[in-house]
């Protein structure tokens, strides 16, 4: 496929704020390393855990670094980001994706679950199921997940659940009628609000990864597109990717504060019509 011409503009060999990035490519400072590790001993510890964060914050991309990390042999990662079911759905799915086949009734199939997780853990193999999206999680899922982690009398620590989603399920799951599941939750950790050196740092990154020389942006137009963006990973890629386009079509080569103010009114106001 040919590559736009902005591409080539900035000397770069490929879009640089792609979402489509490999697991050993993400940006990884030492804060989010850190949250990394987190979930890494949590699951090597057998413990549930929760991570929450802003929309487009690279919760589901934490997920993708944790994956790369946790050992293969071991461990079995079951991710799901279909959180809308109802209760029997919601367990058919999830036999679906352990490679089972869904039973009728909702009995059958939560025993074929928890059957397999038993066996999966006399062969010394430790399933994590990773429930993105989950502040959608239904309340009657919410109210029987810990079921689904009782085994022998609730002491064989068979399965890891790492629950990911926006920062209102922290709030819900920490809600009374939620207390069964939540007290379960050993690791509760969230993607913190990031500062300026994080977006310029991240920035920086993803160009050089694209093959950037030199940086083309103004350090007034990075202190503008974090402000604008709060440095929420999504919003600086399309951002920057806009003010990237509209530098190349003015033969600019480097994105100036006032430019960045164009594209951040274009689009706002684009964003207003949809
Ligand atoms: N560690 C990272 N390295 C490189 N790019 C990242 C990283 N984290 C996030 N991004 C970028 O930000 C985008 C959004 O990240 P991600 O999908 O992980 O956010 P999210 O918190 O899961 O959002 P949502 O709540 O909407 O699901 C990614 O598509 C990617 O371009
Ligand atoms: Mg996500």
């Amino acid at each position: 496929m040919r590559q736009p011409r902005w591409i080539a503009t900035f000397g770069l060999s490929e879009a640089p704020f792609s979402k489509d990035i490999a697991d050993d490519d993400l940006w990884m400072p030492s804060s989010r390393l850190a949250l990394v590790d987190e979930l890494t001993e949590a699951i090597k510890d057998h413990h549930h855990a929760l991570l929450v964060g802003e929309p487009g914050g690279g919760k589901t991309c934490t997920l993708r670094a944790l994956r790369r990390r946790l050992p293969e042999a071991g461990f079995r990662l079951t991710y799901c980001h279909n959180a809308t079911l109802g209760r029997r759905d919601f367990y058919r799915q999830l036999c679906v994706a352990l490679g089972l086949s869904p039973k009728a009734t909702a009995a059958a199939v939560f025993h074929s679950i928890s059957t397999h997780v038993e066996q999966l853990g006399r062969e010394a193999v430790h399933p994590v199921l990773m429930l993105d999206e989950a502040h959608l999680l239904r309340q009657d899922v919410l109210d029987h997940l810990h079921v689904l982690c009782n085994y022998q009398w609730d002491q064989k620590p068979l399965l890891s659940l790492i629950l990911v989603g926006l920062p209102e399920l922290w709030d819900s799951l920490s809600l009374r009628k939620n207390r069964s599941l939540w007290s379960r939750i050993h690791h509760r950790v969230a993607i913190g609000p990031p500062g300026l050196g994080d977006t310029n740092e991240y920035v920086d990154f993803r160009l050089k990864r694209a093959g950037a020389k030199t940086m083309p942006f103004t350090s007034d137009a990075l202190s503008t597109l974090h402000e604008a963006t709060a440095g929420q990973l999504r919003d600086v890629d399309r951002v920057a990717t806009k003010a990237l386009r509209a530098a190349s079509r003015r033969k600019m080569s480097k994105v100036d504060v006032e430019l960045l103010v164009r594209v951040l009114e274009a689009d706002q106001r684009a964003e207003g019509r949809s």
